[in-house]
């Protein structure tokens, strides 16, 4: 039988975290069916470059060492979009992949989702059909872009199904599989539990976890003045950990807003962690405040309550079944809940939406397996 190449790309974080499942699941697969003619490439872009962002991601969560490292890193959404279509798609003509497997909403997955189809090769997209219904945020573009292209659209949430569906996407192209993400957490959290960060950052419980990444709330100063606002009055609460993403840190180097947050004595900013000692961190968070995709999910199946900074979500299974709640960006309103879940008793309350098991990339590679028979 003809080898059945697969490339699975990665290129920023959270890709990182979401391949680490499939990489797994493929080679549990390869062991099971050792006649099997499936290979699979990892493709990474280089959207994020760091240390600290990427590399780290490969050796704790065991993904294979690249194939190809495109190298692209940061520029502005049209500049790095196209660099990586211009570097993968030299790759995909010389390699001449059977599949391409994409995951998330980052600028990576729609740059390569596009050099596929216009090449003709199938496209499976995992974590399709989420929608914020706001265009405003790069990721929509990029989800709505891979998800009208791609042949496969593998769904973590009933209201994903319900979005393509609306969308127009034939029911025969969506499975509702699981969430990756969550499958690489249930892996790996044991051995998060035991990572020693809380002694490495001399931290005492209780205290929250704050992360801010989005051009929205960072690179407004309107905005971000209002978290600013809120952080003033909840690190006088409660102690906050805050691991800084390089672009809010470029935002925070220089300007009134920066001084300001850097003043705070009760918030400590650090450098960004590795997968475990942020998981470990999360874990025993008391409260968690980010504007992160992923985070809405890992505090969901943690049971860790999350505010989340932003006006909308395109994770609402989060809220409707996890511990989410959509705080917005005014300071009042995410004081005003942040100081309800304060004064409430802590109380864990760990909630695993549908198909939320830990075997989200398992039902993937059965279901690319049957389609390809590979
Ligand atoms: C990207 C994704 C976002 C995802 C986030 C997770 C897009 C449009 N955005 O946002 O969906 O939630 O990753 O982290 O794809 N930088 C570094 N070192 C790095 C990476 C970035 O210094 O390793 C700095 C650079 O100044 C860069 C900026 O961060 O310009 C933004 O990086 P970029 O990859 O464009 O987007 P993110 O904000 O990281």
């Amino acid at each position: 039988m003809p080898r059945f190449t697969i490339h699975l790309v990665a290129g920023a974080r959270p890709n990182y975290v979401k391949i680490a499942a499939l990489c797994r699941a493929f080679r549990e697969y390869r062991s099971a069916h050792p006649k099997s003619p499936v290979a699979v490439r990892v493709i990474n872009t280089g959207q994020h470059y760091d240390y600290l962002m990427s590399k780290t991601f490969f050796r704790e969560l065991g993904i294979p060492k690249p194939a190809e490292d495109l190298g692209v890193g940061s520029g502005t959404h049209a500049d790095q979009t196209a660099r990586i279509m211009i570097a993968y798609e030299a790759v995909v003509q010389r390699d001449k992949p059977d599949l391409v497997i994409v995951v998330g909403d980052v600028n990576s997955t729609m740059a390569c989702t596009l050099v596929a189809a216009k090449l003709l090769i199938p496209v499976a997209h995992v974590e399709a059909g989420l929608r914020s219904r706001d265009r405003a945020m790069p990721e929509e573009i990029n989800r709505l872009v891979t998800d009208v292209l791609a042949d496969h659209l593998y769904t973590t949430s009933a209201d994903a199904n319900v979005n393509l569906r609306n969308e127009g996407v034939p029911a025969s192209k969506i499975q509702l599989v699981g969430n990756v993400m969550v499958d690489t957490l249930l892996t790996n959290l044991a051995r998060a539990r035991t990572s020693g960060i809380h002694r490495r950052l001399a931290l005492k419980e209780p205290y929250a976890v704050l992360t801010l990444h989005r051009p929205s709330n960072v690179d407004h100063d309107e905005d971000f003045l209002q978290l600013l606002k809120a952080l003033e009055r909840i690190q006088r609460r409660i102690h906050v950990v805050f691991p800084v993403h390089p672009r809010t840190a470029a935002r925070l180097k220089e300007g009134p807003l920066g001084a300001r947050i850097r003043a705070l004595s009760n918030l400590q900013m650090i450098d960004p962690l590795g997968y475990r000692d942020f998981i470990c961190l999360l874990d025993r968070a008391r409260l968690v405040l980010t504007d992160s995709g992923g985070i809405q999910e890992e505090t969901t199946v943690l049971g860790v309550p999350c505010l989340t900074l932003r006006e909308n979500t395109e994770r609402p299974v989060t809220i409707d079944a996890g511990t989410n709640v959509l705080a917005g960006k005014k300071a009042a309103r995410i004081i005003k809940l942040a100081e309800a879940i304060l004064d409430a008793p802590a109380r864990r309350r760990a909630r695993r939406p549908t198909r939320w098991d830990g075997r989200a990339a398992e039902r993937i590679v059965t279901s690319l397996a049957k389609r390809y028979g590979f």
